[in-house]
């Protein structure tokens, strides 16, 4: 059990402060993976997965280019078990960092604390076994209980695996951002949104 931690007077009312319980699954290909709050011993291997997972996909905001040092991400970890409202979720698959799912309202302001948001990213060598179907399941389960009553989310024009799962957990496209990336060759990718009702 890893329990965010709970300052009362910093959480709006209608979310609850969770206490997001340890949970194994097991892939398609056998392997077991736990799926857990992120704690700040985390800090190093998420940074390795993310620095992989920078150079295997287009899809995601981050680039090569864009750093994150241990210590930054050991506070970003801090900020989320300092959370009432966000979550950071890791899966570990063989005791390494497969990825990490982050959903949740850091602004929280009152007329828009009914909704949440998601982002995900695994690490190649563990997609396609349906990790991330469960880590998004296991999400909503979550935004369910803390009172969130949308659950909102994007991906880039193109990523057809990222669609077929938030597709079939209920997601349903709700617009586009145009140009809402510009990759190093000068050319552009659109962000698709998508929602659904938790309610
Ligand atoms: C997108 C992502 C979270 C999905 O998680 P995952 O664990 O790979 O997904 P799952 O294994 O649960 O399901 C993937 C499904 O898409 C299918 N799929 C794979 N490639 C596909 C493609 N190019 N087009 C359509 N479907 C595809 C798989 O067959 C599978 O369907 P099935 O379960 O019916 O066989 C993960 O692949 C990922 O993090 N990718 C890199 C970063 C990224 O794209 N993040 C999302 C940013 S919005």
């Amino acid at each position: 059990m890893f329990p965010h931690r709970l300052t009362s007077e910093r959480v709006p009312s209608h979310i609850n402060f969770m206490k997001i319980e340890e949970k194994i699954i097991t892939l398609k290909d056998g392997r077991s993976a736990v799926l857990r709050s992120g704690q700040v011993t985390d800090a190093l291997q998420l940074n390795t997965c993310f620095d992989k997972i920078k150079t295997q996909t287009k899809f995601i905001a981050v680039s090569p280019e864009d750093k994150t040092s241990l210590e930054e991400q050991e506070e970003r970890i801090e900020r989320y078990l300092n959370s009432d409202t966000e979550v950071l979720l890791i899966a570990i698959v063989d005791g390494e960092v497969a990825g990490s799912c982050t959903f949740g309202n850091r602004k929280s302001t009152k007329r828009t604390k009914h909704r949440a948001s998601l982002g995900i990213a695994l690490e190649d060598s563990y997609t396609n076994a349906g990790l991330g179907t469960e880590m998004i399941r296991y999400a909503i389960e979550i935004c369910k209980k803390m009172g969130f009553e949308r659950f909102e989310l994007g991906y880039i024009e193109g990523n057809n695996r990222a669609r077929k799962v938030y597709t079939r957990l209920g997601f349903v496209e709700t617009g586009r951002i145009p140009q809402c990336m510009k990759y190093n060759d000068g050319t552009y990718a659109d962000e698709i949104l998508m929602s659904m009702n938790l309610l």
